[in-house]
């Protein structure tokens, strides 16, 4: 019988050799997984045995990944801003970027939008995971969680009711802000940004996550700029809209936001690797 040890360590070799990138990390999360083990027992535990059962469940987790199927599909589930959601094929994976425009949109709540009871929506909600956050952290708010995709909506539903603030976040289907019934206080929203031409350059593993996620049409901004337009009916005075874009297309939406909000002001906020990721816009300059 194999011991830990050197199951994690062959695992390791594999997904290298694979060309995965953090093979040890997801080495040590697949074997923690067929062994239901916390990590600490992990590092405890390394002399125990794995028996044929717990290898034959890891050998099958393993020809999943050598495909490049994302890990987070494999495993059903995902770790974001402090919450666990279940993802399938049907959303994007959450990203630890999106933490930072989650980190933004509750500062902007707690501290720039005094203490009404605000009403914000998440446009292109995928899983529900920063509706589901906003509304954990903020309790008085309300707020609708829309997508075009009927099977992400399936996944975020599961989601929000799984964390308990079904009673206040809404979700709705349809084109951005179609959908949403009322004026809200704060847009934040990760749409599809990257550019149709980039696509097929991505990792094979992010080429398994949906199109209807990732492909912004040509310059990655299609619907970046259709929800400017939509925002100027649907942001009430002195509005914020929080949007995650790619570093290089900031300037740019930092332009149309000020043609769409003449008496705006923008600013931008920078992810954990110190890129320019969050833009925020307000409708009216705060000054
Ligand atoms: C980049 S993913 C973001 C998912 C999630 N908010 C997150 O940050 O992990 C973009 C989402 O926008 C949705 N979407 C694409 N086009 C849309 C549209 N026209 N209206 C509303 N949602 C749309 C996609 O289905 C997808 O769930």
């Amino acid at each position: 019988m194999a011991i830990l040890r050197n199951v994690i360590q062959d695992t390791h070799q594999r997904l290298e050799s694979a060309g995965i990138p953090d093979a040890r990390l997801e080495a040590e999360v697949m074997v923690m997984t067929v062994m239901r083990m916390p990590r600490q027992s992990l590092f405890a535990e390394q002399e125990s045995e794995v028996s044929g059962q717990q290898q034959a469940g890891l050998e099958q987790l393993l020809a999943r990944r050598l495909e490049r199927e994302p890990l987070a599909y494999i495993l059903g589930q995902r770790e974001f801003y402090g919450i666990s959601v279940v993802v399938n094929p049907s959303v994007l994976i959450p990203r630890p970027e999106t933490e930072g425009l989650v980190e933004h949109a509750l500062f902007m709540a707690m501290m720039g939008m005094e203490s009404r009871d605000l009403v914000i929506a998440d446009v292109g909600t995928g899983t529900g995971a920063i509706a589901i956050n906003l509304a954990i952290h903020l309790p008085a708010a309300r707020i609708f969680a829309v997508d075009v995709s009927d099977a992400a909506l399936d996944v975020a539903a599961y989601n929000i009711r799984g964390h308990g603030v079904a009673d206040r976040v809404t979700l709705a289907i349809g084109d951005l802000l179609d959908a949403v019934p009322e004026p809200v206080d704060l847009i934040v929203a990760n749409l599809p940004y990257i550019p149709t031409g980039r696509i097929p350059t991505l990792q094979p593993e992010v080429q398994k996550e949906p199109l209807l996620a990732l492909d912004g049409g040509p310059d990655g901004l299609d619907l970046v700029r259709r929800l400017l337009i939509q925002s100027e009916d649907k942001l009430k005075d002195h509005g914020i809209i929080l949007l995650e874009l790619d570093p290089e297309q900031v300037p740019v939406v930092q332009g149309l936001a000020l043609q769409h909000f003449p008496e705006g002001a923008t600013s931008v906020e920078q992810d954990l690797a110190h890129l320019d990721r969050v833009l925020v816009i307000h409708s009216q300059s705060p000054e």
